[in-house]
């Protein structure tokens, strides 16, 4: 995670054609897009028309020294100057406004494909690198789509309306312009891309040193317990000074090319201006004419810098656009088949695991399941133990439809599992993790996702059933205490009530209970105990088991070790049958008074 935001600056441009794919997203908005695009023709031209309106009042007004003509040429210039400032102020908003809704669109897409995702794509795909493609590719095609595009088609206009406009006020003179064009050009382009490349630089520095700071603000805990302050702090200002060094290294670049192009785009107009001025001496144009020509040559110069930095811009956008339309394309691996199972669960959920083999995508040579094959009925609980890493959870994980096994099958009520809608089948189930997650927000809040449905009232009762009702309103504000991202302000055993409760509202068929291995106080693990109870009482449970009493009150219980069952019976059976039992009774399950 810590590094996936690093990847961020330098990524690669891609190819235009890339931008292709996101188009539909634009449909939408192609009324907005056709008045933006008319606004921008009719400033593009206005802007434009001002050059010939120049040379009108300069050769007219001023040359024949007539005040109701230069009168008149002001008012005109006035009213076009106000036609531009709407014309501009339309296409500026429509323009954003498109740019706005566009990536919110694609936004809400991509976050919404992810939430398909099957698990393992998320093991193999990094947070950060997720975070990053929502929020700076996002961002990188509004600028693209909410400006760039449409200052580039403004100064692909006014490039060639005023190209056309030099050529007809005087050949000549735009023939020494495009001699100067290349010594002008030349040194901004070369000098424009060490610019860059530093900027890229100086982001790749800037991110290195956010996610540093993100990962260790994450884990506070640990590092103000291994008294790391010092070190982070000292690991933290390294990256801030080699981020600012690189950023100064771009600044001054920067300086010298916005130095650079003042001197030869002035130096350039000065040099027109000077030959231009021989020629009106000379006679063969007007005073108005060279006026018009500086006013074109400006507009011409400005539109190719505009185009060559906008050109950047849009090329970084089909980067993005190309790792946006990748996530979209993403196809889920584990889905709802097209026809479901008619079959609607209503008081049996028995579960059968056939022959099960499984390994994990990323473990393609080692099984975690092998030949599994377990029944349990409706209403029965079993309890998995075995050493850590023998593949209790793993069944978890199969019964969720989190993963599919490679051979076998998990039938609910005779079902195989793969038949369910994924809603439907995720629906009848309910887990206690070992480690609850607790979102940021309220206590309320966080019993509800169990079930987003549920009223008040049944978010009380869950609560008190779960043996969470006591604590949660002995808190400032009752059950609408804030409980801090991740829960932090609750103990381990009162997280864990609190997804008690969040199993308990979702009144499930099924319950996949995970006992917590830490240690709770006598009164917490009493409260739990109680809470379990009564959550497991007529529903099949699977419960991963490290306490005595769970297992004692199990109607099965079942041995795994590396990924198959090496032993099934009660307590005193697998005593007597199997010396791995034996020891792990002995050394693991803790008895609870
Ligand atoms: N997402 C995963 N990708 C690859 N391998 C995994 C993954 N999750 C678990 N494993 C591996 O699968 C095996 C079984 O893991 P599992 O989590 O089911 O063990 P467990 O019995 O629950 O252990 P513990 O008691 O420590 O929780 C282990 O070898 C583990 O390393
Ligand atoms: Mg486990």
């Amino acid at each position: 995670m810590a590094h996936g935001s690093a990847n961020t600056a330098g990524r690669p441009k891609g190819d235009v054609k890339n931008l292709k794919p996101l188009m539909p997203y634009l449909r939408p908005y192609r009324l907005h897009i056709i008045a933006a695009s008319i606004a921008l023709i009719f400033t593009s031209s206005s802007v434009l028309g001002m050059g010939k309106g120049l040379q009108y009042l300069v050769d007219q007004g001023l040359g024949k020294h007539d005040t109701a003509l230069l009168n008149e040429a002001f008012w005109m210039l006035m009213g076009v100057t106000v036609l531009l400032a709407v014309a501009t102020y339309t296409r500026f908003y429509l323009v954003s406004y498109v740019g706005e809704r566009f990536v919110a669109d694609i936004r809400k897409d991509v976050y919404q494909h992810l939430l398909t995702m099957h698990i393992s794509y998320f093991e193999v795909t990094s947070t950060g690198e997720l975070l990053s493609r929502l929020s700076t590719d996002a961002q990188v095609l509004q600028t693209v789509i909410g400006s760039s595009l449409s200052v580039a088609a403004r100064n692909i206009l006014l490039f060639v309306g005023g190209f056309a406009l030099l050529l007809f006020t005087s050949a000549r003179l735009t023939g020494y312009v495009f001699l100067m064009v290349p010594v002008v050009i030349i040194p901004i382009i070369m000098i424009g891309r060490r610019v860059r490349h530093l900027g890229r630089e100086a982001q790749k520095r800037i991110a290195e040193a956010n996610a540093h700071a993100e990962e260790t603000l994450n884990a506070m805990r640990t590092i103000q317990s291994l008294a790391l302050e010092p070190y982070e702090n000292e690991r933290y200002s390294q990256r801030i000074t080699a981020a600012m060094n690189a950023s100064l290294g771009r600044i001054s670049t920067r300086a010298t090319l916005t130095a650079l192009v003042i001197f030869l785009v002035f130096g350039a107009i000065n040099i027109v201006l000077w030959i231009g001025g021989q020629d009106v001496l000379s006679g063969s144009i007007s005073s108005g004419q060279l006026s018009a020509f500086v006013f074109y040559s400006v507009v011409v110069s400005g539109a190719v810098g505009a185009i060559s930095e906008v050109w950047t811009d849009v090329q970084a956008a089909a980067g993005a656009a190309e790792r946006l339309s990748e996530l979209l394309a993403l196809k889920a691996e584990i889905i709802s088949p097209q026809t479901a199972s008619e079959k609607t669960i209503t008081q049996q959920a028995s579960i059968r695991f056939d022959h099960v083999y499984f390994n994990y995508p990323m473990r393609p040579e080692k099984p975690a399941i092998a030949d599994f094959t377990l029944d349990v009925e409706s209403g029965k609980t079993v309890a998995m133990v075995g050493p850590s890493g023998a593949g209790k959870t793993t069944i978890f994980q199969l019964l969720l439809r989190f993963y599919d096994p490679k051979s076998g099958a998990v039938l609910l009520n005779g079902v195989d599992v793969r038949d369910y809608a994924l809603p439907q089948l995720r629906s009848l189930i309910g887990i206690v993790p070992q480690d609850p997650v607790i979102f940021s927000g309220t206590a309320r809040d966080n019993i509800r996702l169990g079930n987003i449905h549920a009223s008040d009232d049944d978010i009380i009762a869950a609560a008190r059933a779960a043996s969470a009702l006591d604590f949660l309103q002995a808190m400032p504000s009752g059950l609408d205490t804030y409980l801090g991202e991740k829960g932090v302000q609750l103990s381990g055993g009162q997280r864990q009530r609190i997804a008690i409760a969040r199993a308990v509202i979702r009144n499930p068929k099924i319950l996949l209970l995970d006992e917590a291995t830490s240690a709770l106080d006598s009164e917490n693990e009493h409260a739990i105990q109680q809470a379990l109870d009564r959550l497991v009482a007529g529903r099949t449970t699977f419960v991963i088991a490290h306490r005595l009493s769970t297992i004692m009150k199990a109607d099965q219980i079942v041995l795994l070790n590396e990924g198959k069952i090496e032993a099934i019976g009660t307590h005193s059976e697998l005593l007597g049958k199997s010396a791995l039992y034996a020891r792990l009774a002995e050394l693991q399950f803790k008895t609870s008074s």
